[in-house]
Order: C-alpha cells, then structure tokens, then sequence
C-alpha cells in the first residue's frame, strides 16, 4: 500500500495544471504530500486544475522545461524526494502544428527535468511518464511489451520514443548509484475534468453542456482505455517502490524484481479495448439529450494509427499492479464527473470534495478486488 509512503513526502511534478497532473497532485496531497508543481500554464478553459482550486493547495510554480536553468531552480529551491515528470506537448494534432516545440518540450523537456535531477540530491525516485505512443506501431493485434522496438510515425509519438530513450541512457549513464528511476507507458486516458482538444471525451462533454451534436472523426479507431485513476496508481505504487528498492519485495509481489532503469506499461485489461463509438454510445447513457454525428471529413489527412495496445504482464508479475475497473464503471465514473460539473452547481470545493470521493471510492475498488497497492 503506497498511503504511508507519500504522507508528509516532499513530491515535485511537471505538468501538475494538466489533466494527468491536476489527478495526480490531487491524490498526492489526498495521501498527505507536500507537492509542488512546475508547468508552463493551465492547458484550458475550463480544467481540472482550475475546477479544483488547486493552485491553493500546494506550491503552484509556472515555469517552461525547455528552460535548463529555470526547471533546475524550481526543483532545487523545493528540494523533493519524489519526482513525477508528465510535462509535455499531449497532442498528437498539435504535434504536426508545431513539430519542433514538440520535440523541444517532450524530448528535451525530459533531458532538462533529468538534469535538474542530477542537480537535486535531495531526489530519491522518478518516474518518467512517457505514452503507450512511444512504440514502433506495427498495427498488431496483439499488445506492445516494453522490449519492443520504439518508433513514432508522428512528431508527438516521435518525441515520446526520444523521451524514453534519453530517460534510459541517463538511468545507465548518471543514475546506477541512484536516484531510482523508471519510465511509464500509458494510453488514451479518460475521466473527469479533461477539456483538451480533438480528444473524443471532452468533446462529448463539450458538445453534451452546449447542447450541440459531438461530431466523430474516427469511429472505429480502437484505444486501451482507462481512467485516469488507473495508471495513476501504477505512478504511485512505482515511485514507492523505487522509493524502496533496498526493502525487498513488496508484501503480496509474486517476482522478484528490481524495478530500477526500468519501463512498465500500465493499460486496461487486454478485453478492454473499444471503439471510439463504444465510448460515444456508453457516455450517451449517463447524458440526457445527448447527440453524436459521424465526421467522416475530419479524418483526412493526418496519420494516426487506428489499433494500439499495450500488454501489461511486466507491471503484473513485477508490481502486482492491473486496472481496477471494466469499462462500464471507467465510463460511469468520467460521465458522473461532468454531470457533477455542469449541472451541480461547480464550486471549486465542491469539485475538491467530488474529485477526493472518486479517489476514495477508486481505491476502495481496488481493495476490495485485492490489489497489492490499495491494501
Ligand atoms: N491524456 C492521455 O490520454 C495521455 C496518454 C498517454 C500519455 N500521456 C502523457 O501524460 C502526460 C500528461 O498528459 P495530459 O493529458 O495531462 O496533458 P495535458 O495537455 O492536459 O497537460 C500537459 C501539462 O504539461 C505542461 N506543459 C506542456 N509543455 C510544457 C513545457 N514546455 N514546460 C512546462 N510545462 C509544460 C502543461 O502546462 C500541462 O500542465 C504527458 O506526458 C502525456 O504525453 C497522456
């Protein structure tokens, strides 16, 4: 169970005003943490960061990681134990826009916090979180293990493939003595509190809150969805067990392992694998009035693979880790968010309080199916 290793913990996160890093820095200061966040800005209007009023809740830092020196600073003024980086350009759009502020942010973005690491003595664990998008996509049926090839067609993917290999070569190169680092690899995420652009659930719910039919670019594209909580968990319990690799194997861990340079992939059970019109429809329950339309224009163009999926035994033998919930409770849980949201009159400690409730619940979930992390 990784509640007592955060409590009272100093933890720095990039990219905390984000969808991933508002989540994050939630359930941090949930469990007890001191976090401070360093990000460029709040990616949206309307966010999960801003709905939460989290910017009161901890060391709110604004700051670019392409900027050396700046991200160094931040972190050795906060002097943390724990690093969490998830700061990056998202958008796999946005990356054929600005393919080299993609490349700078992710790729050297990732070098940047890593040197700053070095820099920090005060750091004991990190966690690079990168994406499900860092592999070579072949179009398998079958799921990507983290011994297979990195790759990226597009810029965002590219630069998620850079991140890793840089991440790995400083492990070797700078870290073998510690701090105690891994990589993490996740897909399309959902919940509530997303409102990023040309992603399928904000715009559902953007569509759902005006009123107006979503439109649907590409309909049958299958995704490894989860909900944010999900890989979330994985960051959490990884960085407790970097946090410590000298104590053995966790209770309840059936393998023996070393968690130190490594790269685990965390993604929803290998049935959970829908289309974005599965999404669509499962969403159209919770809403009443809710409209879709195909878009079949929307699709031309641009590259994006339509078949991704990850294969999460590594995280299983070696973490005891697996998602909690199927895909109907990942879909009740993020419709319920926006509901709350929209029609029940949003105060950022009501959403504080809603937010924290979905994480109780989350973890009492995972209890309750016997996960090693939530005991
Ligand atoms: N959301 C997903 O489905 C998904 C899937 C796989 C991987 N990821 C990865 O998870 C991480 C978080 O994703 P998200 O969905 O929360 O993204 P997001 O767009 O909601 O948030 C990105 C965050 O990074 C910050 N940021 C961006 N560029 C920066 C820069 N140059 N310097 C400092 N801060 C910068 C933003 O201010 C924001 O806080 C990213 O690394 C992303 O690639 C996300």
């Amino acid at each position: 169970m990784f509640a007592d290793t955060y409590a009272g913990r100093r933890v720095f996160l990039t990219g905390h005003t984000g969808f991933k890093g508002s989540w994050l820095s939630a359930w941090l200061l949930a469990l007890g943490a001191r976090a401070a966040g360093f990000s460029l800005g709040v990616p949206t209007t309307p966010s999960h960061f801003e709905a939460l009023g989290l910017a009161a809740r901890m060391d709110d830092l604004r700051g670019d990681i392409r900027d050396r020196a700046a991200v160094t600073a931040a972190m050795r003024a906060f002097a943390p134990e724990v690093v969490f980086h998830l700061a990056a350009q998202a958008l796999v759009r946005r990356s054929y826009e600005d393919p080299a502020g993609t490349i700078e942010s992710n790729a050297l973005g990732t070098m940047n916090v890593l040197e700053a690491v070095r820099a920090c003595p005060s750091v004991r664990a990190v966690v690079v979180i990168t994406s499900d998008k860092c592999y070579r996509n072949d179009e398998w049926v079958w799921g990507y293990r983290e011994t297979d090839h990195l790759g990226g067609a597009d810029p965002y993917s590219a630069s998620k493939g850079c991140a890793e290999i840089i991440a790995h070569s400083y492990f070797q190169s700078f870290f073998a003595q510690g701090p105690a680092c891994a990589t993490v690899r996740a897909g399309n995420v959902i919940g509530g509190g997303d409102w990023a652009a040309d992603r399928i659930v904000p715009d559902c719910a953007r569509a759902w809150a005006a009123q107006t039919p979503v439109s649907i670019r590409s309909p049958w594209a299958t995704r490894p969805w989860q909900h944010v909580l999900e890989p979330l968990s994985g960051y959490l319990w990884l960085g407790a067990r970097l946090l410590d690799t000298n104590a053995g194997l966790p209770a309840g861990a059936t393998a023996s392992f070393d968690p130190r340079g490594q790269a685990y992939n965390f993604g929803p059970a290998a049935d959970v694998n829908n289309t974005v019109a599965e999404v669509v429809e499962a969403l159209a329950l919770h809403w009443p009035g809710f409209r879709s339309e195909m878009d079949a224009a929307g699709q031309a163009g641009r590259k994006e693979c339509t078949l991704l999926k990850l294969c999460c035994d590594k995280s299983l033998a070696e973490l005891s880790w697996k998602a909690t919930l199927n895909f109907e409770e990942t879909i009740r849980y993020t419709a319920e968010w926006y509901s709350r949201y929209y029609t029940g009159g949003a105060t950022p400690a009501g959403m504080w309080d809603y937010t924290q409730g979905q994480i109780t619940a989350y973890a009492g979930a995972a209890a309750q199916r016997g996960l090693v992390w939530a005991r």
